[in-house]
């Protein structure tokens, strides 16, 4: 029988897990392929230096030009980034190799493209472990979901923000010991950007939106805020109001449009994902048939996320199809409306009837609110913290202006998303 001929771009954190994944399962994974892999070339920086070792050091190269596509049936790139990962698939597809790629930025911003290439040359494309890590979620729409219209994602993408926002809602810290504690502890870079200012989560909503509604996003079509500006004072006043706060990815589908956006939101305490804490990953989903659905586990690490690249070998040994789940959807436009409950903190002057005046310019603009709640501070001025019923963005930034104006008014100070 014919051995499957493996390249591996990159051996960082990932390709590790890989590797180790394999040796680990080798007996079984083979057995139920049928064959068994030949890893036959592996590109890294410095061919040099000692890794994995179940492979032979001859095998590391340090210039593409000696991974011989020729003698490759599928190539795993895990070395991240854009460029060069974007040409070196692009090559592998157009000779003839199945690719299988972790990479979340590159899968979002090129792989309408990259997609088209794999099929124009019949060859696959599997990027499962390039949104939740271990999480079986790419597979799991195009798979076993693929009888239903999926109307909701709701994920939990960023392990490095929900750890941060864990800490803060359980322990009481600030943002910036928060995100210190999650960088000692190597969940967060040391330029945090990419998590705390909601890319790293646009980016897999990006990836999710494809298998999901069949609606390839440019990822600047994703609405985006991060957490930077959550306090202490939001988070309490949410628990109070019976909300816990997560940093949600939110696509949802109507008949004409997919509404894509990544913001810290308030759901409710006894929510499932309200309780998926720390590093941990989940992708809520409502279909139309199967109702609703919880994947939860981890979204990083070299053994979780090197599982999910092994998976995705496997399925293109073992099936060499396509996923056809994505197309149920198409014609589908992104639209972002942002129609939700929302809560809002302002500053005021504590005087007689502001409460009620702010209450009115809210009708004024058509805006219902759910609750509100008044704490005195003793000073010149006082928190107001409102729940609005559903209302469009727009309309509630209108109102807000209006109402910032008010000479009672000191600041509006959070606006966050609500799902009730
Ligand atoms: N930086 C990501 C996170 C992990 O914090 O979840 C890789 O996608």
């Amino acid at each position: 029988m014919k051995k499957q001929n493996i390249g591996i771009l990159g051996m960082g954190i990932v390709a590790t897990g890989f590797c180790q994944t394999y040796f680990l399962n080798q007996g079984e994974i083979d057995k139920k392929m049928g064959t068994t892999f030949e890893f036959k070339k592996v590109l890294v920086k410095n061919k040099d230096k000692k890794r994995i070792s179940e492979l032979p050091q001859s095998i590391y190269v340090d210039d593409f030009d000696q991974f011989d596509l020729k003698e490759l049936d599928i190539v795993v790139e895990l070395m991240g980034g854009v460029s060069p990962a974007c040409e070196y698939i692009k090559k592998a597809l157009e000779a003839g190799c199945h690719v299988v790629t972790a990479n979340k930025e590159l899968m979002a911003k090129k792989g309408k493209e990259l997609i088209q290439i794999a099929h124009k040359n019949n060859v696959l494309l599997r990027y499962e472990a390039s949104v939740g890590g271990g999480i079986p979620l790419i597979g799991t729409i195009n798979d076993s979901l693929t009888s239903n219209k999926i109307v909701k994602l709701m994920g939990i993408l960023n392990g490095t923000t929900n750890y941060i926002l864990t800490k803060m809602t359980k322990e009481k810290i600030e943002f910036d010991a928060a995100l210190k504690r999650a960088q000692t502890l190597g969940f967060a870079e040391s330029n945090p950007t990419a998590d705390v200012d909601g890319f790293d989560a646009a980016y897999k909503l990006a990836i999710l939106s494809k298998d999901a509604f069949g609606v390839i996003p440019d990822p600047e079509e994703i609405s985006k805020q991060g957490i930077r500006n959550i306090s202490i004072e939001d988070i309490e006043y949410g628990l109070e109001l019976g909300y816990k706060i997560k940093l949600l990815a939110i696509g949802e589908r109507s008949n004409a449009h997919v509404e894509l956006s990544v913001q810290p939101t308030f759901i409710p305490i006894d929510h499932p994902i309200a309780s998926v804490n720390n590093e941990y990953n989940a992708l809520y989903i409502e279909g139309n048939s199967v109702g609703e659905i919880m994947l939860y586990g981890k979204g990083a690490g070299a053994m979780p996320t090197g599982s999910a690249v092994l998976s995705d070998v496997v399925d293109i040994v073992v099936k060499k199809s396509d996923y056809i789940g994505s197309c149920m959807a198409q014609n589908i436009v992104v639209k972002n409306i942002g129609f939700s409950a929302y809560y809002v903190r302002m500053e005021v002057l504590d005087l007689p009837g502001v409460l009620g005046q702010i209450a009115v310019a809210f009708g004024d603009y058509g805006i219902s609110l759910d609750s509100v709640v008044q704490r005195a501070r003793g000073g010149q001025f006082a928190p107001l913290v409102f729940i609005t019923h559903d209302v469009e963005r727009m309309k509630l930034n209108d109102a807000l202006r209006t109402i910032a104006s008010k000479e009672y008014v000191n600041e509006i100070q959070s606006i966050i998303k609500v799902v009730k």
